[in-house]
């Protein structure tokens, strides 16, 4: 006979209902939640890296507006989800502290280096493009705190995915280098987008108790093969081919048959040995080292308010 709880729980779950900080919930489902929430939010974080690297160098004024206020929206977004986090339990500082120790982790595709200026317009297009078709499903996950704060990511990444197709677009209407230099990085993202949607279904431990729980909306193969069919007539309009020889539409599936990105390659960066991994924890360690002070400031100055209400 299932304790009350338990059963509460599952009626809210089966109703595609919202569970609540405050609401009974398995461990699990708390660690499940706390270990792909935080890593969305370090991922939102890190994210920040590779793109920076060309806020300096942007060609113009309105591209260099452009990007700084979307590496300013991705800050935004870890923050609401580090505060998602912290409702089941969890502080920011033990966020930090596991990150920058390794034992959480953040979306492989920023252990890739930004080598060109088109990579901007690149990352806007795959790779946000990638989090939106992860993104719209986790606005319905069956975890409150998270659900909500996709609804505002979600609006604001989809400004992010236009303004890189956008960059992406006046490129190839310009000169030949230009053409070259996009489909250089396209090249060199196609693969690693894919691999930001997780291993296929059958290596995927967390998949299946995710889609009980209502965690996950679709598994990561379904949302792999959405975003393969949504980009192809893009990349087309665009005038860049994608690096598959075996992509092509198949009338049957009513889908696109693609190749299989290089699994061996996917684990090595999550394992923490991909181009950057080394390079993006470092400058995450510098920055939380040189920001210790702001932190103490404001410590110091919240106990003396404490003090003077006393
Ligand atoms: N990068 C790093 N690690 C990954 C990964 C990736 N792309 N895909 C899977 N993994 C890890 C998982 O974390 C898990 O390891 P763990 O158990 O130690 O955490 C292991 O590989 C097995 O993968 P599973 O499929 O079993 O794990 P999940 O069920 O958690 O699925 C996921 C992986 C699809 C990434 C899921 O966690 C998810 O949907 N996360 C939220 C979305 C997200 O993190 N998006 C980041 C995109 S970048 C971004 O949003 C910034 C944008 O603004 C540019």
């Amino acid at each position: 006979e299932e304790a009350p709880l338990e059963e509460a729980f599952e009626q809210t779950i089966a109703r595609n209902d919202r569970i609540e900080p405050r609401d009974w919930m398995p461990d699990d489902y708390r660690k499940t939640l706390i270990r792909q929430i935080a890593q969305h939010a370090h991922s939102e974080i890190i994210g920040m890296q590779p793109e920076g690297n060309w806020i300096t160098r942007a060609p113009s004024l309105r591209r260099k507006a452009v990007l700084l206020a979307k590496v300013q929206d991705e800050a935004g977004h870890g923050l609401y989800l580090y505060s998602a986090t912290e409702t089941l339990g969890v502080s920011r500082d033990d966020l930090t502290r596991r990150l920058l120790s390794g034992t959480q982790k953040y979306s492989s595709i920023f252990n890739y280096p930004t080598l060109s200026y088109a990579d901007v317009g690149t990352i806007g297009w795959l790779v946000d493009g990638a989090a939106i078709c992860n993104q719209v499903p986790l606005c319905r996950t069956s975890f409150g705190p998270y659900g909500r704060a996709m609804i505002r990511v979600c609006k604001e990444e989809s400004f992010h995915q236009r303004q890189g197709y956008e960059l992406l677009m006046t490129m190839m209407r310009g000169t030949d280098e230009q053409r070259a230099m996009v489909q250089e990085s396209v090249d060199r993202f196609w693969w690693p987008a894919l691999m930001m949607f997780g291993p296929p279904d059958g290596d995927s431990p967390n998949t299946e108790r995710s889609m009980t729980w209502g965690i996950k909306r679709h598994t990561n193969d379904e949302l792999r093969q959405k975003f393969v069919d949504m980009t192809v007539p893009q990349a087309k309009a665009l005038g860049v081919t994608l690096p598959d020889p075996e992509l092509r539409w198949n009338d049957e599936r009513q889908a696109h048959d693609f190749g299989s990105p290089d699994w061996e390659e996917f684990w090595q960066v999550v394992k923490g040995n991909g181009p950057c991994n080394a390079q993006r924890l470092a400058h995450r360690q510098r920055a939380y080292d040189e920001g210790a002070w702001v932190r103490e400031a404001a410590m110091a100055y919240a106990d003396r308010q404490v003090d003077e209400n006393v």
